[in-house]
């Protein structure tokens, strides 16, 4: 789609000779990896860390050169997309599955653009139903926890089977109206055993751009409080 191409292309330019880049996964990220590989074949010398299976094989593909945190443990600049982003910055993302790795990668990143087109972003968090990755063992206890704090929590398959993560791992998409308090929710997933972590990211973007229909794209301003 041509919002989230523009976006993406918008976020590769920020990319200079010599960075580790971190890459995100997604439909919106695929537009910045093809992007990239563009760049790498007329000579770009960069090196990337991927989030996901499917970004690390695209990468390849395109001759992207690729690294573990086994050869680096800092990233210069990681591009990842987002399924909603509140006027704080507040993310949730998860949509395709890749969270946790989507997290360890953010966490290890000096700077995080994310990047989306204009349906992504909302006044409140919560109508996007927030993926939670939890360990197939219990399963069926912690979407009960899930249900008792308040979520509707279902259980992510693919032709009846359940979804597995790139880490082994279930996702649990959990419904609820809206949520008030991002950091408090984030808290009070990631206490709860089973869960290996939640698609809220709190404080990790350092910068989102917003591709509109209409051919513009604009980075989002934050709203501080
Ligand atoms: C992947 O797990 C997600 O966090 C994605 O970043 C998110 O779902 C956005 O995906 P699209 O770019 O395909 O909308």
């Amino acid at each position: 789609m041509e919002a989230k191409r523009l976006a993406a292309e918008k976020a590769v330019e920020l990319i200079a000779d010599g960075m580790v880049v971190g890459l995100g996964t997604g439909s919106t990220v695929a537009y910045a990896i093809q992007r990239l590989g563009e760049f790498v074949k007329q000579g770009l010398d960069v090196r990337a860390i991927a989030t996901s299976t499917r970004s690390e094989q695209l990468a390849r593909e395109l001759g992207i050169h690729l690294v573990t945190f086994a050869d680096v443990q800092q990233i210069d600049l990681t591009i990842d997309g987002a399924d909603e982003v509140d006027p704080e910055w507040n993310l949730i993302k998860g949509g395709g599955g890749a969270l946790l790795r989507e997290k360890i990668v953010a966490a290890a990143s000096r700077r995080l653009i994310i990047i989306v087109d204009e349906s992504k972003v909302v006044e409140k968090l919560g109508k996007f139903p927030l993926p939670v990755e939890v360990v197939p063992f219990g399963y069926q206890v912690t979407m009960q926890r899930l249900y008792d704090l308040g979520f509707s929590p279902q259980l992510r398959t693919d032709g009846g089977q359940p979804c597995i993560t790139d880490n082994g791992n279930f996702i649990i998409d959990c419904r609820i109206d809206v949520i008030d308090h991002p950091g408090r929710i984030h808290d009070s997933l990631n206490k709860m055993v089973g869960i290996v972590e939640n698609g809220l990211f709190i404080g990790y973007a350092s910068q989102v751009i917003v591709g509109y229909h209409d051919g513009s794209v604009k980075e989002l301003k934050r709203r501080v409080d």
